[in-house]
């Protein structure tokens, strides 16, 4: 099995979208970047070296292993930097409250390649590993406390909430099921319990038949979407006037929320349509900076297929600047 830590590798991370997110968040020197994602650095490296050896790097990441990462890229630039670690959901509010202001913000939701390439961490459903899922290794809930005590119909809703799973009934009566005579404490054993559960046909259809369930395993275990709602807002106060904001999302849930959020705050008056006037005096705190969500191209998607579910959405703080 692989050590948790192992030495950074190029190869670790290719930063999804990286020639857009850069245009789209168009820092200069002297600004202050939150990569609130850093993972293994590919986005920061691209931003600090947008930097020119003057401004501030801010990282923040819940996955401990992500400090190797963050160390090689000190090392080699002239950029002052400092990771946090901890839920962006947290720290994001944190540091809003202490008065921290950014020009530029991104959020690159999801896992990283990393996270995903060593089995150890129990995300993919392509090798039989320990039932993990934790992206910060420090937190207690893993896939395998879910899995094995929360109720079936947590279950049956984790699944269809998180999952868009199908044939989520069929799937958490089975896992209740198997786990009365012996817990479950591989993936493996939950993959070969899915593909059970599901008729014939369907485990032939739309990806691996375990993609769903363990996306929805992933968002329950890691609170992707709680954490995601408490950033956008801290993310949006910590902006200066003219400040960036970068979201890259992979996933219908994730999409849905940020452009809910990006809207209603693009929205100036909050008036209802038959009003003559204005009476609520709203004015919008954000301008997007595309009109649509930018997704990657043929030839990124050739290169890195998981670009392929990315999407991007980026808007401008209202201020002086904007
Ligand atoms: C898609 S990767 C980011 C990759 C990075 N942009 C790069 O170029 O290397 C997502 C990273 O965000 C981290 N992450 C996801 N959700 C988080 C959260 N709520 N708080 C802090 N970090 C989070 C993950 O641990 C992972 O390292």
């Amino acid at each position: 099995m692989l050590p948790n830590v192992l030495p950074p590798s190029a190869a670790d991370h290719v930063p999804v979208l990286a020639n857009e997110v850069r245009e789209s968040l168009a820092v200069r020197p002297g600004d202050t970047v939150v990569d609130a994602t850093f993972g293994a650095g590919g986005h920061s490296e691209l931003l600090a070296a947008d930097l020119q050896g003057g401004g501030k790097l801010i990282a923040v990441d819940r996955d401990p292993t992500v400090r190797a990462y963050f160390d090689r890229l000190a090392r080699r630039s002239s950029v002052q930097m400092r990771l946090l670690r901890g839920d962006f959901g947290v720290v994001l509010p944190q540091l809003a409250e202490n008065g921290v202001r950014a020009d530029a913000i991104l959020l690159d939701l999801g896992v990283s390649s990393m996270q995903l390439d060593r089995p150890e961490r129990g995300f993919s459903y392509a090798t039989d590993a320990p039932l993990d899922m934790r992206m910060d290794t420090s937190q207690s809930l893993s896939a395998r406390e879910i899995v094995n005590e929360w109720p079936e119909r947590e279950l049956v809703t984790i699944f269809r909430r998180f999952g868009e799973e199908r044939y989520a009934r069929q799937i958490a009566r089975a896992i209740v099921r198997e786990r009365t005579d012996i817990p479950f404490e591989r993936t493996g054993e939950l993959v070969e319990t899915i593909k059970g559960a599901i008729p014939a046909p369907a485990r032939f259809g739309d990806g691996h038949p375990a993609k769903r369930v363990f996306q929805a395993l992933r968002i329950a275990v890691n609170d992707e979407l709680g954490s995601l709602e408490a950033a956008l807002p801290a993310a949006l106060e910590m902006l200066r006037p003219g400040g960036r904001l970068a979201v890259i999302s992979f996933h219908s849930l994730e999409d849905r929320i940020v452009k809910q959020f990006l809207r209603e705050r693009e929205r100036g008056c909050t008036c209802p349509p038959d009003f003559p006037v204005c009476v609520c005096g709203h004015e919008p705190e954000l301008r997007a900076v595309q009109r649509r969500p930018v997704r990657a191209g043929e030839a990124e998607i050739a290169a890195n297929p998981r670009s392929s579910s990315a999407r991007l959405r980026a808007a401008v703080k209202a201020g002086s600047d904007a």
